[in-house]
């Protein structure tokens, strides 16, 4: 698979360029994020490290910067004009947002997953083997083989094993959903984020994708932003509250629904605004 890392490898091997000092082997390291666009300031001086192979949730009202944040952690932001981001996210020794970091590659490793199912026109199997086939997989039995393993983690595998050739336009929007998120699972990646993936869903559906986020940690690191705190109260281990694009507060779930340090925090998952 791609390293995204050895454009940044000098000749001994170490890292080099966005070397921050400290340890960076079990979080992502966001250090002075500032995310602008124009005039409009939307992520102020965000410091955090977030923890791998665990569920971070983003809360906050509408406008606050989730959105903007979480695109910074795989590069989407690069792709809207007028968009400047400053600062450091130091991922395995390596800020990411480096201009040296091909940002294509970053994405095959940071994957996500958005907040309207977005399948394309295709068959359920060419869906998922979108990205294995972008990579250079050709391999019929392989590709199969991928495919499985995908839709087995995205939990939809029962409900679709029997219709790969069939449009993936035929399916619920809850099992869109989740072929969506097998669709990120097949270039395996390590890292991924969910910007309100249950927001088009209906509460079967979501308590499904909750459940398959459970599951997903023990594989992968998953930072989700919601704008619903039960949400975030039920699948995530760490809870960040944002508000006009700062970081509020940021610990362990628990500790900020039931004893949050901030007033604005507490203000907030009491339901006094938002
Ligand atoms: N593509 C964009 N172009 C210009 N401004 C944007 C864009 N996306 C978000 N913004 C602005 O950035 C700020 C934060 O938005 P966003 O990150 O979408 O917040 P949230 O996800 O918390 O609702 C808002 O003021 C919003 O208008
Ligand atoms: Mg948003």
């Amino acid at each position: 698979m791609l390293n995204i890392f050895k454009v940044l490898r000098s000749k001994d091997g170490s890292a080099e360029g966005g070397m921050t000092g400290q340890p960076t082997g079990d979080t992502m390291t966001i250090e002075d994020l500032n995310i602008s666009y124009g005039t409009n300031h939307a992520v102020k001086g965000i410091r955090m490290s977030i923890p791998l192979k665990s569920v971070t949730a983003f809360i906050g009202p509408s406008g606050c910067g989730k959105s903007t944040l979480l695109r910074a952690l795989n590069r989407m932001n690069d792709e809207i004009e007028g968009c400047r981001t400053e600062g450091a996210v130091t991922w395995k020794g390596v800020n990411i947002l480096d201009p040296k970091v091909d940002p294509v590659a970053l994405r095959s490793k940071v994957g996500m997953v958005f907040q309207k199912p977005n399948p394309f026109p295709k068959s359920i199997f060419d869906n998922v083997a979108y990205g294995p086939r972008i990579h250079g997989v050709a391999d019929r039995p392989e590709l199969e083989k991928i495919v499985e393993k995908a839709i087995k983690d995205a939990a939809l595998w029962d409900e679709v094993k029997d219709r790969m050739d069939e449009s993936a336009m035929g399916l619920s929007g809850g099992q869109q959903q989740r072929l969506c998120i097998a669709r990120a699972l097949a270039i395996e990646p390590e890292v991924i984020l969910m910007d309100e993936p249950c927001s088009a869903l209906d509460p079967i559906a979501t308590s499904k994708i909750e459940d398959l986020i459970e599951d997903l940690k023990k594989q992968y690191t998953v930072i989700i932003v919601t704008h619903n705190m039960q949400q975030a109260a039920r699948v995530s281990d760490f809870t960040g509250f944002m508000y006009l694009g700062e970081l509020i507060e940021f610990g362990d779930t628990e500790q900020i629904f039931q004893k949050p340090r901030e007033k604005l925090t507490e203000n907030y998952i009491t339901g006094r605004f938002g």
